[in-house]
């Protein structure tokens, strides 16, 4: 039954490559906290990281449909990321579809899932 054995050195094979491939993807939301705790990822000299230590304050922003920073009005995150990224971070602003931007929209969003503490009663 020698072909059971070579079918089944295939298969492992072939798990094998898979779990590779699969270990690699990280979850959107995981890149864009590597995106956001990285000076460099825009081009720019500060981290979001350094002003939003692990996005505080931010947990709210993932429903807000109007942002007001810095004096001006946003009309959605990803407006509002792009003049973080501009005036705080003096990177380059981002595609508004580009998968950064949506990876960083992804981390923002996934901030107010964390429980809040005293929220919870703990
Ligand atoms: C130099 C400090 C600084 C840096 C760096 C910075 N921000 Fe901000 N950010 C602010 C300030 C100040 C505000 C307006 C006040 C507030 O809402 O906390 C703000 C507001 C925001 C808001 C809107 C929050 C809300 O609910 O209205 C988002 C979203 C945001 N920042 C994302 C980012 C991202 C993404 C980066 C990295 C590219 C970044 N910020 C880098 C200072 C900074």
């Amino acid at each position: 039954m020698r072909i059971f054995r070579v079918m089944l050195l295939l298969l492992i094979i072939l798990g094998l490559t898979f779990s590779v491939a699969f270990a690699k993807k990280h979850l959107p939301e995981e890149r864009g906290k590597t995106l956001f705790n990285d000076a460099k990822s825009f081009g720019g000299s500060k981290a979001c990281n350094e002003c939003h230590p692990n996005g505080k304050g931010l947990e709210k922003a993932g429903d807000k449909k109007v942002f007001n920073i810095m004096g001006m009005t946003q009309k959605s995150l990803e407006e509002a990321v792009n003049v973080c990224i501009v005036n705080a971070n003096k990177g380059k602003a981002l595609d508004v579809k580009s998968e950064q931007m949506k990876d960083m929209a992804a981390y923002i969003k996934s901030l107010k899932k964390m429980p809040d503490k005293k929220a919870a009663g703990y």
